[in-house]
């Protein structure tokens, strides 16, 4: 998709992007995600590709559980990029980054990364609090209880859990 600058009526278009590695996307990523898309006309969900991490679920994998639980906001838009997260902005017109903070732990490195951003690209971040029910939510810890059986289907979307459990399953 080309991002345009103005809607039909000139408007200029507020755009603004969600990055993360969602490996895979939670509820906690969803509350955000539909947050942000009230708030703002384009929202792109954006795969960071991280070819020095590994992951348990392919980008396109990814990419695919992100478009299946977003069918329902008509303007949240999923891709996956490589390199800085600026640069992505900028050959989008994207303004603003946002992100959800769960808890003090999480700022310290969100502040940083917001005011590098901020420095070399002028691209603000906006700090979301997360819904307290999912302050604890983290892809990491859903991969690691899945992988030994755990119950993790209040974490996570339904299609989420059938792949993580279709996952465990292989590897049983
Ligand atoms: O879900 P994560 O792994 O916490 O997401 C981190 C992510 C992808 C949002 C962050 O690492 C990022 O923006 N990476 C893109 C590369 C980049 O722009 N790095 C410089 C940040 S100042």
């Amino acid at each position: 998709m080309t991002a345009s600058n103005s809607d039909a009526s000139g408007r200029p278009v507020r755009r603004a992007i969600c990055p993360g590695s969602f490996d895979p996307v939670t509820n906690g990523h969803l509350d955000i995600i539909g947050r942000a898309a009230d708030l703002y006309d384009e929202l792109v969900v954006a795969v960071f590709v991280n070819q020095s991490k590994s992951s348990l679920f392919t980008v396109e994998e990814r990419r695919e559980l992100l478009s299946e639980v977003t069918a329902g906001y008509p303007n949240v838009r999923i891709d996956a990029f490589e390199g800085l997260v600026v640069d992505y902005c900028r050959d989008n017109d994207i303004a603003v980054i946002v992100k959800g903070l769960r808890a003090v732990s999480d700022f310290d490195y969100e502040l940083q990364m917001a005011q590098m951003n901020r420095g070399l690209a002028g691209i603000d971040t906006l700090f979301m609090p997360t819904n307290p029910e999912y302050s604890f939510l983290a892809s990491s810890l859903v991969k690691e209880i899945a992988r030994w059986g755990g119950d993790v289907s209040k974490l996570v979307p339904p299609n989420v859990l059938k792949r993580l459990t279709d996952r465990a399953g292989e590897r049983s």
